[in-house]
């Protein structure tokens, strides 16, 4: 399963792309299954359907934990380090980890969820984040992570949207010097979703919370009281395995479905491959489990392969700017996997934050989210890395399950600010606005991905319609990403961002039209527009474009009230960086805003905005132009 040269890629890539299904069951040979499959992939992208592994049967915690028991029950699993730095850390041992996972899936039983039933999670970076995934998984029952800085109104909407039975939270969480109630953000969301029988809460900072003795369970008092033996529940490769909301174009964020055999594969072997990762190492991937990349890299993947990770549960920031840097000293971190808004922010801090520390254990530097600028990998490369680290840079999506596009560590060739090629299963292909295939080298088009692997995505939860009109109708017989892409002379992939109405904030999906709705509900404003900007910090800003006839110039108590409705109704990472009062939008003549031209503005590029013949009042573009904020 494992690539080690670039020789062994190429042939690997070769034989993905002739004999996907002979590639696929190799690879899928090497986990435990109660029932092998009957047939490795049958799909359909037109009417789109797919089954990976049909007719097998298994159980992902069984391959992240119980099979790794004989030879590895003493080893370290997870290692958790407190927002606080000199607090005590915890070692997670693999036959710790079963027991508590056994634990916790035993909870949930006693509480009634069955197979098929499905539990929201709600917590900060604690070990029972993921002890809580792995319990579901253990009984079958889905798991819809919700990141813990979503408001209530997000994840009352996420809840509704799959009718959760039991919401696992805590009372608050530690965020850098920061304290949050999180207990009251659950007890104010579930007052709209009757689908809630009980809360499990644990204690994390002993805050003062609402307590009604028989519906809220205090983690403690129930969890370790079960039995730490649960047996796996026999699942069909194709049940559900969790639910995980992102943003689109448009709408409400939609409920990406992942299932149990596919993901399981995939994310296993990706791991492995990109990361390179050997016996005694130790990963740490920043990311929360809120987003894919904790389910996958942080949960799933790396259990998978029987690695020792980190679990980090504060910010970069605290105490102090060095704190990353800190942490690999301490645990001797041989991969480490973040994000380019992470790098860009802790660069800003100065290069004094990063001289105290050695960072000679580093054998490995990934990052993900969003493109990475040359500047930030010249950065990390340099201060991180030593000049001695390969970069994987990681393109993926909430709905590929895993990384689709990367090096492979030391492997395969890198180049800065390029995710570089297709992983073995990965056909990508570059489409042009009429879905023509672009051929050749040093080219620009949309990309789409032409044949299924492991894990794409199902459905989108409650209406497959949607999962079909969203990622197979705009180019018929494909997956379209929604990402526009480069491949050079030599075939090297560099995603150049979003082609859709969605904004990349921060390496935080954000769909302009979530944000357009929550400004509208302020009783001031008419109607707005939101665009993405570039931000040196955050990739993207969100800059907003408001009409609000009752209010003159840009007035600053509007301004704040904007931001904090958006923080309300979804959360502080969707608040505008920049709102400008309007007093109309360029619109065509049949009633559609021209974003585009919004963009340019926004960008400060406004003398090159292309044909604005076509509005209905090119008037409002002069006056958008002057009042730029
Ligand atoms: C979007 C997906 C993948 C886990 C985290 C984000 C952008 C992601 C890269 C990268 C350039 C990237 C794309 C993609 N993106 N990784 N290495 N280089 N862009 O998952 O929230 O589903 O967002 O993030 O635009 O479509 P997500």
């Amino acid at each position: 399963m494992r690539i080690r040269s670039f020789q062994e890629y190429e042939t690997a890539y070769k034989k993905s792309v002739e004999q996907p299904e002979n590639f696929w069951n190799d690879i899928a040979e090497n986990f435990t299954w109660y029932k092998k499959w009957d047939k490795v992939v049958d799909w359909d992208f037109k009417d789109y359907k797919v089954k990976w592994f049909e007719g097998a049967s298994l159980n992902i915690t069984e391959n992240c934990i119980d099979r790794h028991l004989p030879h590895k029950a003493n080893d370290i699993a997870f290692i958790w380090e407190s927002n606080f730095d000199n607090a005590p850390n915890r070692k997670i041992t693999y036959q710790q980890l079963h027991d508590e996972v056994c634990k916790t899936a035993n909870a949930l039983k006693k509480l009634g969820v069955k197979k098929g039933d499905r539990v929201c999670i709600y917590l900060p970076m604690v070990p029972q984040a993921v002890y809580s995934m792995l319990a579901c998984a253990r009984i079958g029952a889905i798991h819809s992570v919700v990141f813990a800085g979503f408001s209530a109104a997000s994840l009352a909407g996420r809840i509704q949207d799959c009718e959760c039975k039991i919401i696992i939270c805590s009372d608050g969480s530690y965020r850098g010097d920061k304290i949050l109630n999180l207990k009251n953000v659950v007890d104010e969301a579930i007052e709209t979703c009757p689908s809630i029988t009980n809360t499990i809460v644990l204690k994390v900072t002993n805050e003062l919370v609402d307590f009604k003795v028989g519906f809220d369970i205090w983690w403690n008092d129930l969890v370790p009281t079960c039995d730490n033996f649960c047996k796996p529940e026999i699942m069909d490769s194709e049940d559900e395995l969790f639910i995980l909301y992102t943003s689109g174009s448009t709408g409400k964020p939609k409920g990406v479905v992942h299932t149990c055999g596919g993901y399981m594969v995939y994310t296993a072997y990706t791991f492995v491959n990109v990361f390179q990762y050997d016996a005694n190492d130790i990963y740490w991937c920043t990311a929360d489990v809120g987003w894919i990349t904790g389910h996958s890299y942080i949960t799933y993947g790396p259990l998978l392969a029987g690695a020792t990770s980190i679990i980090y549960e504060g910010v970069p920031v605290f105490p102090d700017s060095g704190r990353f840097w800190k942490i690999i000293d301490k645990y001797k971190v041989t991969h480490f996997y973040t994000a380019p808004t992470a790098i860009r922010a802790l660069e800003a801090c100065g290069i004094e934050f990063v001289t105290p520390y050695h960072l000679s254990s580093l054998k490995v530097l990934g990052s993900v989210g969003e493109p990475i600028n040359i500047e930030a990998w010249q950065w990390y490369n340099k201060n991180i890395g030593k000049e001695k680290c390969p970069i994987v840079d990681t393109w993926w999506q909430t709905e590929t399950g895993g990384i689709l596009i990367s090096s492979l560590a030391g492997v395969t060739p890198q180049k800065p600010s390029y995710a570089t090629l297709p992983l073995p299963g990965v056909q990508p292909i570059l489409v042009d606005d009429k879905g023509n295939e672009i051929i050749g080298n040093n080219v620009e088009g949309n990309l789409c991905i032409k044949y299924p692997w492991p894990s794409i995505i199902r459905t989108t939860f409650g209406d497959h319609d949607r999962c079909k009109q969203t990622y197979f109708t705009t180019y018929p017989n494909l997956y379209f990403t929604g990402d526009g892409c480069k491949r050079d002379e030599t075939g090297n992939y560099r995603i150049t961002g979003r082609v859709d109405d969605v904004m990349n904030i921060s390496g935080h999906r954000i769909g302009t039209a979530e944000v357009e709705s929550a400004i509208n509900s302020h009783a001031d404003v008419v109607e707005s527009a939101v665009v993405g900007y570039p931000h040196d910090i955050k990739g993207q800003g969100i800059y907003a474009f408001v009409i609000a006839p009752s209010i003159t110039k840009n007035n600053s108590t509007l301004t704040t009230e904007i931001i904090s409705v958006v923080s309300k109704l979804i959360s502080p990472i969707a608040k505008p960086d920049k709102i400008q009062i309007v007093s109309g939008l360029p619109k065509t003549r049949s009633g559609k805003i021209m974003r585009r031209i919004l963009r340019k503005i926004a960008e400060g590029d406004v003398n090159n905005l292309g044909d604005i013949s076509t509005l209905l009042d090119p008037n409002v573009v002069e006056e958008i132009k002057k009042g730029r904020v």
